[in-house]
């Protein structure tokens, strides 16, 4: 799915970078070799980036038999 119109960035590619390493919005777009334009996407890039987060910090609290 397109996150980003003016970048054609999909939701795939968003992850990837996030996965990557990519803490900011900014970090993101420079992952994807683009930059930021009309700024409509960031709110959804935010929302991964948070979600991304807590997806990380719930493996981290798992019990060390199942995160591993
Ligand atoms: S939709 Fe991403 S910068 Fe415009």
């Amino acid at each position: 799915m397109y996150v980003c119109i003016c970048n054609g960035l999909t939701d795939t590619q968003i992850k990837s970078a996030i996965s990557s390493g990519a803490n900011r919005t900014h970090d993101v777009y420079s992952a994807c070799n683009c930059r930021a334009q009309c700024g409509s996407c960031t709110a959804s890039i935010l929302c991964m980036l948070r979600s991304g987060r807590n997806e990380v910090e719930n493996a981290s609290q798992l019990p060390v038999s199942i995160a591993n």
